[in-house]
């Protein structure tokens, strides 16, 4: 990381916001700001969590599903353990292994959330391909566990297959909204997708 971006860091709003309230992201405030305008995560919810490190959102959604509820959390990378609900798993969403644990550890939820970001590569359209490929595992994971009524929200990169995606999403859910909470950096390609009220 460079001298540049490391001083844009410390400037960055959210990022000494999540510094000061122990978060350990400032992703953190994109799950709650998305949140509070739609109130899809609510006491005793269980959550899929695809893509969680270093483990903002599982923090947040640990938090506002209390004791009675459960998070259980994916990533490629090891995340320190977050809260008595929460299970964590290291290894890939798009995998069949995973897939497994995911059946075996949690069968049904209400709530699936997906902030994963592909590598990036600096090229926007090979970025948005990959992008819309983890977005397309977030939903085969939503189809096979989400209870009716359920919610997806994932994030993706703008771009010219969004649309369809957002197409497909509305032939499953009852409410589908495309946003930015304000702590997405306006810079970044990035938005999010709430889907509501999954047709089972
Ligand atoms: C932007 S970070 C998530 C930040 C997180 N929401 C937070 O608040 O701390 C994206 C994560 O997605 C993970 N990721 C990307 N593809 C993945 C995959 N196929 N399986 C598991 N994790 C993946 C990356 O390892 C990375 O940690």
């Amino acid at each position: 990381m460079g001298k540049k971006w490391l001083r844009e860091r410390k400037r960055d709003y959210y990022y000494r916001k999540a510094k000061m309230e122990k978060y350990r992201s400032r992703a953190a405030y994109k799950l709650l700001q998305l949140n509070s305008r739609f109130r899809f995560l609510r006491e005793g919810f269980r959550v899929i969590e695809l893509g969680c490190a270093p483990g903002g959102w599982t923090q947040v959604a640990s938090e506002l599903v209390g004791a009675s509820g459960r998070v259980v959390g994916v990533d490629l990378q090891r995340v320190d353990e977050v809260g008595e609900n929460v299970v964590l798993l290291r290894g890939d969403f798009t995998s069949g292994e995973v897939r497994e644990r995911l059946r075996e550890l949690m069968p049904e939820c209400e709530v699936v959330l997906c902030d994963a970001s592909p590598e990036i590569s600096g090229v926007w359209s090979v970025d948005h391909a990959r992008s819309m490929e983890l977005c397309e595992a977030a939903l085969s994971i939503a189809e096979a566990h989400l209870t009716a009524g359920g919610t997806l929200v994932t994030k993706a990169f703008q771009g010219d297959m969004l649309h369809e995606f957002v197409k497909k999403l509305r032939t499953r859910f009852g409410y589908v909204k495309v946003s930015k909470p304000e702590a997405s950096r306006k810079r970044s390609a990035e938005v999010y997708l709430v889907a509501m009220k999954y047709r089972k």
